[in-house]
Protein backbone atom coordinates (compact mmCIF):
# COMPACT_ATOMS: atom_id res chain seq x y z
CA UNK A 1 0.00 0.00 0.00
CA UNK A 2 1.03 3.56 -0.72
CA UNK A 3 1.53 5.72 1.53
CA UNK A 4 -1.03 8.14 0.55
CA UNK A 5 -3.58 5.39 1.37
CA UNK A 6 -1.73 4.41 4.48
CA UNK A 7 -2.28 7.82 6.04
CA UNK A 8 -5.98 7.62 4.18
CA UNK A 9 -6.62 4.50 6.13
CA UNK A 10 -4.75 6.12 9.73
CA UNK A 11 -6.86 9.22 9.78
CA UNK A 12 -10.23 6.62 9.47
CA UNK A 13 -9.39 4.94 12.07
CA UNK A 14 -8.20 7.80 14.35
CA UNK A 15 -10.65 10.13 13.16
CA UNK A 16 -8.28 12.63 12.38
CA UNK A 17 -8.11 15.63 10.39
CA UNK A 18 -5.47 16.92 8.26
CA UNK A 19 -4.55 20.70 8.22
CA UNK A 20 -1.76 21.95 5.71
CA UNK A 21 -0.10 25.53 5.14
CA UNK A 22 0.73 26.50 1.78
CA UNK A 23 4.57 26.15 2.45
CA UNK A 24 4.44 22.65 3.40
CA UNK A 25 5.63 20.07 0.63
CA UNK A 26 3.09 19.54 -2.08
CA UNK A 27 2.56 15.91 -1.09
CA UNK A 28 1.92 16.93 2.47
CA UNK A 29 -0.72 19.24 0.70
CA UNK A 30 -2.40 16.29 -1.32
CA UNK A 31 -2.66 14.49 1.48
CA UNK A 32 -4.50 17.12 3.63
CA UNK A 33 -8.31 17.40 4.08
CA UNK A 34 -7.52 21.69 4.35
CA UNK A 35 -4.95 23.70 2.77
CA UNK A 36 -4.65 27.53 3.79
CA UNK A 37 -3.39 30.98 5.63
CA UNK A 38 -3.04 31.10 9.24
CA UNK A 39 -6.22 32.90 9.24
CA UNK A 40 -8.13 30.20 7.69
CA UNK A 41 -6.29 27.05 9.16
CA UNK A 42 -7.28 28.32 13.00
CA UNK A 43 -11.22 28.44 11.91
CA UNK A 44 -10.74 25.20 10.57
CA UNK A 45 -8.70 24.19 13.75
CA UNK A 46 -11.70 25.89 16.32
CA UNK A 47 -14.35 24.35 13.53
CA UNK A 48 -13.33 20.54 13.25
CA UNK A 49 -15.51 17.67 14.72
CA UNK A 50 -12.30 15.13 14.48
CA UNK A 51 -11.01 13.86 17.52
CA UNK A 52 -7.18 14.32 16.50
CA UNK A 53 -5.79 17.48 14.05
CA UNK A 54 -2.36 16.55 11.97
CA UNK A 55 -0.92 20.21 12.00
CA UNK A 56 1.53 20.21 9.20
CA UNK A 57 2.92 23.97 9.64
CA UNK A 58 5.05 25.56 12.06
CA UNK A 59 4.55 25.10 16.10
CA UNK A 60 2.66 28.06 16.61
CA UNK A 61 -0.24 26.83 14.14
CA UNK A 62 -0.54 23.97 15.60
CA UNK A 63 -0.23 25.89 19.38
CA UNK A 64 -3.23 27.63 18.30
CA UNK A 65 -4.85 24.75 17.09
CA UNK A 66 -4.68 23.29 20.89
CA UNK A 67 -5.87 26.78 22.51
CA UNK A 68 -8.66 27.16 20.67
CA UNK A 69 -9.56 23.59 20.85
CA UNK A 70 -8.38 22.11 24.19
CA UNK A 71 -10.02 18.80 24.22
CA UNK A 72 -8.63 17.61 21.00
CA UNK A 73 -5.10 15.77 20.56
CA UNK A 74 -3.08 18.11 18.33
CA UNK A 75 -0.13 16.53 16.17
CA UNK A 76 2.90 17.87 14.78
CA UNK A 77 4.69 15.79 11.83
CA UNK A 78 7.73 17.26 12.92
CA UNK A 79 7.40 19.21 16.96
CA UNK A 80 10.65 20.65 16.11
CA UNK A 81 9.17 22.92 13.22
CA UNK A 82 9.16 26.01 14.40
CA UNK A 83 9.02 29.81 13.39
CA UNK A 84 11.96 31.95 14.39
CA UNK A 85 9.30 35.21 14.43
CA UNK A 86 7.53 33.78 16.88
CA UNK A 87 10.17 34.10 19.44
CA UNK A 88 11.14 37.71 18.46
CA UNK A 89 8.50 39.54 21.52
CA UNK A 90 9.59 40.13 25.02
CA UNK A 91 7.17 39.80 27.86
CA UNK A 92 9.22 42.58 30.00
CA UNK A 93 8.64 45.18 27.11
CA UNK A 94 5.14 44.15 26.50
CA UNK A 95 4.76 44.73 30.39
CA UNK A 96 7.13 47.76 29.99
CA UNK A 97 4.63 49.31 26.88
CA UNK A 98 1.49 48.65 29.30
CA UNK A 99 2.68 50.84 32.16
CA UNK A 100 4.05 53.56 29.94
CA UNK A 101 1.15 54.02 27.22
CA UNK A 102 -2.76 54.35 28.20
CA UNK A 103 -5.38 53.51 25.71
CA UNK A 104 -3.41 50.96 24.53
CA UNK A 105 -3.89 47.49 22.65
CA UNK A 106 -1.11 45.05 22.40
CA UNK A 107 -1.68 43.30 19.04
CA UNK A 108 -0.18 39.92 18.59
CA UNK A 109 0.81 38.96 14.88
CA UNK A 110 -0.55 35.01 14.83
CA UNK A 111 3.45 34.06 14.51
CA UNK A 112 3.88 34.22 18.03
CA UNK A 113 4.21 31.68 21.02
CA UNK A 114 1.36 30.70 23.44
CA UNK A 115 2.82 33.06 26.18
CA UNK A 116 3.14 35.80 24.05
CA UNK A 117 -0.41 35.70 22.96
CA UNK A 118 -1.70 35.04 26.62
CA UNK A 119 0.00 38.52 27.00
CA UNK A 120 -1.49 40.38 24.67
CA UNK A 121 -5.12 41.74 23.76
CA UNK A 122 -6.35 40.43 20.45
CA UNK A 123 -3.91 37.84 18.04
CA UNK A 124 -4.27 39.21 14.27
CA UNK A 125 -3.06 37.36 10.95
CA UNK A 126 -1.64 39.08 7.86
CA UNK A 127 -5.15 38.60 6.31
CA UNK A 128 -7.52 40.01 8.84
CA UNK A 129 -4.92 42.43 10.51
CA UNK A 130 -6.54 45.75 8.92
CA UNK A 131 -9.66 45.06 9.35
CA UNK A 132 -9.30 43.61 13.10
CA UNK A 133 -6.86 46.59 14.19
CA UNK A 134 -9.27 49.20 12.51
CA UNK A 135 -12.49 47.68 14.81
CA UNK A 136 -10.14 48.04 18.02
CA UNK A 137 -11.07 51.47 20.35
CA UNK A 138 -7.51 51.85 21.18
CA UNK A 139 -5.58 54.62 19.37
CA UNK A 140 -2.18 53.14 20.23
CA UNK A 141 -1.17 49.83 19.04
CA UNK A 142 1.63 47.88 20.16
CA UNK A 143 2.06 45.34 17.06
CA UNK A 144 4.59 42.21 17.82
CA UNK A 145 6.50 40.81 16.90
CA UNK A 146 7.24 41.12 13.03
CA UNK A 147 8.54 45.57 12.11
CA UNK A 148 7.77 44.38 8.54
CA UNK A 149 3.98 43.77 8.99
CA UNK A 150 3.70 46.42 11.79
CA UNK A 151 5.06 49.20 9.38
CA UNK A 152 3.35 48.11 6.53
CA UNK A 153 -0.28 48.14 8.63
CA UNK A 154 0.53 51.45 10.47
CA UNK A 155 0.58 52.56 6.28
CA UNK A 156 -3.20 51.49 5.99
CA UNK A 157 -4.37 53.08 9.42
CA UNK A 158 -2.61 56.38 9.50
CA UNK A 159 -5.80 57.18 12.71
CA UNK A 160 -3.79 54.76 14.74
CA UNK A 161 -0.30 54.88 16.61
CA UNK A 162 2.02 52.00 15.98
CA UNK A 163 4.65 50.97 18.39
CA UNK A 164 6.64 48.47 16.71
CA UNK A 165 8.48 45.88 17.92
CA UNK A 166 12.07 44.51 16.17
CA UNK A 167 10.81 41.02 14.67
CA UNK A 168 11.33 39.98 11.07
CA UNK A 169 11.00 36.71 9.10
CA UNK A 170 14.45 36.00 7.83
CA UNK A 171 12.56 34.32 4.59
CA UNK A 172 10.90 37.45 3.89
CA UNK A 173 13.68 39.34 4.53
CA UNK A 174 15.89 38.10 2.45
CA UNK A 175 13.65 39.09 -0.48
CA UNK A 176 16.09 42.01 -0.97
CA UNK A 177 14.63 45.05 -3.12
CA UNK A 178 17.51 45.11 -5.65
CA UNK A 179 16.87 41.43 -6.70
CA UNK A 180 12.97 42.06 -7.09
CA UNK A 181 14.16 45.45 -8.97
CA UNK A 182 16.22 43.12 -11.27
CA UNK A 183 13.45 40.73 -11.48
CA UNK A 184 10.93 43.83 -12.56
CA UNK A 185 13.37 44.76 -15.41
CA UNK A 186 13.75 40.87 -16.86
CA UNK A 187 10.02 40.14 -16.64
CA UNK A 188 8.68 43.79 -16.83
CA UNK A 189 4.97 41.92 -18.04
CA UNK A 190 4.71 40.46 -14.77
CA UNK A 191 2.71 41.31 -11.53
CA UNK A 192 4.60 41.30 -8.81
CA UNK A 193 2.88 40.09 -5.45
CA UNK A 194 3.87 40.12 -2.47
CA UNK A 195 3.59 39.06 1.26
CA UNK A 196 3.27 41.77 4.15
CA UNK A 197 6.12 40.23 5.92
CA UNK A 198 8.33 41.58 2.89
CA UNK A 199 10.38 45.05 3.96
CA UNK A 200 8.81 48.28 2.90
CA UNK A 201 11.19 49.00 0.30
CA UNK A 202 9.72 45.33 -1.65
CA UNK A 203 5.78 45.84 -0.64
CA UNK A 204 6.70 49.78 -2.07
CA UNK A 205 6.62 48.08 -5.74
CA UNK A 206 4.26 45.85 -4.97
CA UNK A 207 1.03 44.95 -7.35
CA UNK A 208 -0.42 43.48 -4.31
CA UNK A 209 0.21 42.86 -1.35
CA UNK A 210 -1.49 39.77 0.86
CA UNK A 211 -1.73 36.87 2.92
CA UNK A 212 -0.37 33.58 1.41
CA UNK A 213 -4.56 32.86 0.46
CA UNK A 214 -4.88 36.65 -0.93
CA UNK A 215 -1.97 36.00 -3.60
CA UNK A 216 -3.64 32.59 -4.66
CA UNK A 217 -7.12 34.54 -5.09
CA UNK A 218 -5.58 37.46 -6.99
CA UNK A 219 -3.62 35.19 -9.60
CA UNK A 220 -7.12 33.29 -9.83
CA UNK A 221 -9.01 36.10 -10.64
CA UNK A 222 -6.16 38.30 -12.92
CA UNK A 223 -6.24 38.01 -16.41
CA UNK A 224 -2.70 38.65 -16.26
CA UNK A 225 0.40 35.68 -17.28
CA UNK A 226 2.81 36.29 -15.43
CA UNK A 227 3.60 36.89 -11.54
CA UNK A 228 7.05 37.72 -9.40
CA UNK A 229 6.10 36.35 -6.28
CA UNK A 230 7.13 37.61 -3.25
CA UNK A 231 6.99 35.26 -0.67
CA UNK A 232 7.80 31.22 0.52
CA UNK A 233 8.33 29.22 -2.45
CA UNK A 234 6.00 26.41 -1.24
CA UNK A 235 2.80 28.66 -2.42
CA UNK A 236 3.67 27.62 -6.18
CA UNK A 237 2.52 24.12 -6.04
CA UNK A 238 -0.64 25.51 -5.56
CA UNK A 239 -0.14 28.59 -7.80
CA UNK A 240 0.91 25.96 -10.73
CA UNK A 241 -1.46 23.40 -10.23
CA UNK A 242 -4.58 25.93 -10.09
CA UNK A 243 -3.25 27.90 -12.81
CA UNK A 244 -0.72 25.70 -15.55
CA UNK A 245 -1.17 28.39 -18.15
CA UNK A 246 0.56 30.96 -16.12
CA UNK A 247 4.08 31.81 -14.82
CA UNK A 248 5.64 32.40 -11.61
CA UNK A 249 8.79 33.69 -10.81
CA UNK A 250 10.85 33.70 -7.81
CA UNK A 251 13.15 36.41 -6.86
CA UNK A 252 16.08 34.50 -5.52
CA UNK A 253 16.67 30.74 -4.20
CA UNK A 254 16.25 31.39 -0.53
CA UNK A 255 12.49 31.80 -0.57
CA UNK A 256 12.28 28.31 1.57
CA UNK A 257 11.27 28.09 4.84
CA UNK A 258 13.54 24.95 6.36
CA UNK A 259 11.03 24.76 9.57
CA UNK A 260 8.23 24.63 7.06
CA UNK A 261 9.87 22.00 4.97
CA UNK A 262 10.69 19.51 8.23
CA UNK A 263 6.83 18.66 7.63
CA UNK A 264 7.16 15.27 5.33
CA UNK A 265 5.04 12.79 4.19
CA UNK A 266 6.59 10.05 5.78
CA UNK A 267 6.71 11.80 9.30
CA UNK A 268 2.70 13.24 8.65
CA UNK A 269 2.57 8.87 8.61
CA UNK A 270 4.49 8.32 11.46
CA UNK A 271 2.70 10.65 13.90
CA UNK A 272 -0.49 9.43 13.07
CA UNK A 273 0.70 5.69 13.30
CA UNK A 274 2.41 6.52 16.68
CA UNK A 275 0.18 9.44 18.00
CA UNK A 276 3.64 10.52 19.32
CA UNK A 277 4.60 14.74 19.26
CA UNK A 278 0.93 15.73 21.06
CA UNK A 279 0.86 19.54 21.38
CA UNK A 280 0.60 20.64 25.19
CA UNK A 281 -0.11 24.38 26.28
CA UNK A 282 -0.27 24.92 30.17
CA UNK A 283 -4.02 25.59 30.88
CA UNK A 284 -3.48 29.16 32.60
CA UNK A 285 -1.39 30.56 29.47
CA UNK A 286 -4.07 28.69 27.22
CA UNK A 287 -7.09 30.25 28.88
CA UNK A 288 -5.96 33.82 28.19
CA UNK A 289 -4.23 33.00 24.66
CA UNK A 290 -7.55 31.73 23.92
CA UNK A 291 -9.34 35.41 24.83
CA UNK A 292 -6.76 36.75 21.92
CA UNK A 293 -7.24 34.10 19.69
CA UNK A 294 -10.89 34.39 19.93
CA UNK A 295 -11.13 38.02 19.98
CA UNK A 296 -9.60 37.35 16.76
CA UNK A 297 -12.26 35.18 15.63
CA UNK A 298 -15.00 37.43 16.20
CA UNK A 299 -13.47 40.62 14.96
CA UNK A 300 -12.77 38.97 11.88
CA UNK A 301 -15.93 38.05 10.85
P1 LIG B 1 -0.18 33.47 5.98
O1 LIG B 1 -1.08 33.70 7.14
O2 LIG B 1 -0.28 34.52 4.93
O3 LIG B 1 -0.41 32.11 5.41
O4 LIG B 1 1.34 33.57 6.46
C1 LIG B 1 1.91 32.75 7.42
C2 LIG B 1 3.36 32.87 7.45
O5 LIG B 1 4.02 32.27 8.25
C3 LIG B 1 3.99 33.74 6.50
O6 LIG B 1 5.37 33.62 6.58
FE1 LIG C 1 7.98 31.93 10.21
FE2 LIG C 1 8.93 33.10 8.04
FE3 LIG C 1 8.66 30.46 8.11
FE4 LIG C 1 6.49 32.06 7.99
S1 LIG C 1 8.08 31.81 6.43
S2 LIG C 1 6.76 30.28 9.32
S3 LIG C 1 7.19 33.78 9.27
S4 LIG C 1 10.04 31.70 9.37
Amino acid sequence: MDIEARIKELKKEKDAVILAHYYVDGRVQEVADYVGDSYYLSKMASEAANKVIVFCGVLFMAESAKILSPEKTVLMPDIDADCPMAHMARLEEIVKIREECDDLAVVCYINSTAEIKANSDVCVTSSNAEKVIRKLPQKNIYFIPDSNLGAYLSSLLPEKNFILNHGYCYVHNNIVAKEVEDKKHMYPYSKLLAHPECTKRVLDMADYVGSTSGIIEYVANSKDKSFIICTEEGILYKLKKDNPDKEFILVNNNQVCSDMKKVTIEKVAKCLETMENQITVDEEVRQKAFVALEKMLELAK
